[in-house]
């Protein structure tokens, strides 16, 4: 049984915490947004975007905090693979209640000993898009998928004017990873159409061996076969 911990209102949504031996789980107006008993994907997501970290001081944007398991498995494998110091990390959380649970209920351990080099800031992650950026990588997972929604204002980052303006944001060699809970195969047509070379990776779910995840890595220059063949990528 869940056992509600707080409520608070998020730009006219309720949003809620709960937990379960341990466990969190975050609800919008209801509808589930995040679930501490599943999180492999989310895991993968951080995972892959520290695999794909190639420059020496990566400056990396990660879009929605939820339970910080992303920003967990992102860290774990900078620290692995590059001093994780040399990386700027922002993360931009829109609710100031979920930064809040972070450092109190679900992660405090991590809150406190986040490095000054990781950045968690209260805003709309399209706010640190735009033409003067040169994010190394930018790590998306602010909804269920391009069509799957966390709030319809979401909507702009997924169509045609919003991927271009993630390209613009992106240094030349740059990545954008997204979370999909499903293939959608008209928004991988409009990330190519705005010149992105996209790959993919499916991620198998525990327990549910007829469902899979789905990553997607829109780069602005074609990753070589040598790269996505060491991080598992299809095209
Ligand atoms: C699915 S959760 C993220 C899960 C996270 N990757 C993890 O490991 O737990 C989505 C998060 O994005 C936040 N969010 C939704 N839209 C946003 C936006 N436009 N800008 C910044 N944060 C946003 C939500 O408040 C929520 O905390």
């Amino acid at each position: 049984m869940w056992t509600h911990i707080d409520s608070a209102s998020s730009e006219g949504n309720r949003i809620d915490l709960y937990e379960r031996n341990g466990l969190f789980m975050i609800r919008v107006d209801g509808w589930e947004l995040m679930n501490g008993a599943y999180h492999a994907s989310e895991d993968q997501l951080g995972h892959l975007a520290g695999e794909l970290s190639s420059a020496l001081h990566p400056e990396i944007l990660v879009g929605g905090l939820g339970l910080g398991y992303t920003l967990a498995s992102l860290l774990e494998t900078l620290n692995k693979r590059i001093c994780p110091t040399r990386a700027r990390i922002t993360v931009a959380e829109r609710s100031s209640a979920v930064l809040r649970w972070f450092g109190t209920h679900i992660n405090p351990r991590l809150a406190a000993t986040l490095s000054p080099a990781v950045r968690l800031v209260e805003s709309d992650v399209a706010a640190h898009l735009g033409i003067d950026r040169r994010w190394d990588m930018i790590v998306l997972d602010v909804d269920n998928g391009p069509a799957a929604l966390s709030t319809m204002g979401n909507a702009a980052l997924y169509e045609t004017n919003g991927l271009a303006r993630c390209r613009d944001s992106l240094a030349p060699s740059g990545h954008l990873l997204l979370w999909t809970g499903f293939e959608d195969l008209p928004f991988v047509e409009r990330a190519r159409a705005v010149g992105f070379s996209v790959t993919r990776k499916s991620i198998p779910l525990p327990n549910r061996p007829d469902q899979a995840h789905l990553l997607y890595v829109l780069s602005r220059e074609p990753l070589s076969s040598a790269d996505r063949d060491r991080v598992g990528l299809e095209v």
